[in-house]
């Protein structure tokens, strides 16, 4: 099936669509649209945004259940990353840093909030940065990895190189709080763009190429 420039695949067998209903309310996904379409990202909302996860960090991992797993093993099996050199943005606690790192040896995972990134387990090296003014070169990276996480459009396509891959994962499908369908991912790209996309678990998947 084919919208505008998404492919989607056959849902994943253990799809769930029966999703509850709470990020399609939350006040996050306004800000989610805004900093996606808008630019609308500045010191006061970064603090904000910080602070609001720094707070929720010590209990982030016990939230969700096997599910979300489910969807970021599934966007890394028919997804897929594009070559080594891997960069996951907004990698909190650690929910997809640890999948990712064992299908590369180039892994970095970079988060606002210290508290969450001092959750994580495992051997990646991380960073604390934000998303909106990365500390890499220019077409420096193979891929970048975003599991509910902000989509700064500019310096996604500023940091990955012209084969480079965007692989963006919303693990509560539409009701995820931080969450932008697909064909709103590759709207909001710079640029031409095109995406595969699918469904697993409770979430949804796109990889994100140039067109
Ligand atoms: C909804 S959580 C997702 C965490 C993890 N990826 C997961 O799915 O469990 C969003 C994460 O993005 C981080 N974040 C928000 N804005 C960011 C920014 N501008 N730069 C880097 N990280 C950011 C937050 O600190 C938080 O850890």
């Amino acid at each position: 099936m084919m919208a505008g420039s998404v492919t989607w695949l056959p849902d994943a067998p253990d799809t769930v669509t029966d999703l509850e209903t709470f990020g399609s309310v939350s006040p996050i996904r306004k800000v989610t649209e805004q900093v996606a379409f808008e630019g609308s990202w500045d010191v006061a909302r970064r603090d904000k945004v910080r602070e609001l996860f720094d707070g929720m960090a010590a209990e982030w991992s016990s939230r969700f259940g096997d599910e979300r797993e489910t969807t970021i093993i599934d966007a890394l099996d028919r997804g897929g990353l594009r070559g080594p050199k891997v960069v996951e943005l907004g990698a909190g606690s650690g929910l997809g840093t640890n999948e990712i790192a064992s299908r590369t040896a180039d892994l970095v995972a970079l988060d606002l909030s210290m508290n969450m990134l001092r959750e994580q387990s495992g051997g990646t090296p991380l960073v604390q940065g934000d998303a909106s003014t990365l500390p890499i070169p220019d077409a420096a990276v193979d891929t970048l990895v975003l599991v509910n996480m902000f989509l700064f459009p500019v310096e996604v396509d500023r940091v990955l190189h012209s084969a480079g891959r965007l692989l963006w994962i919303n693990t509560n499908g539409h009701e995820t709080p931080i969450y932008l369908s697909p064909e709103d991912v590759v709207a909001a790209l710079p640029g031409a763009w095109t995406a595969t996309a699918g469904r697993a678990g409770t979430g949804i998947w796109a990889a994100v190429d140039r067109a």
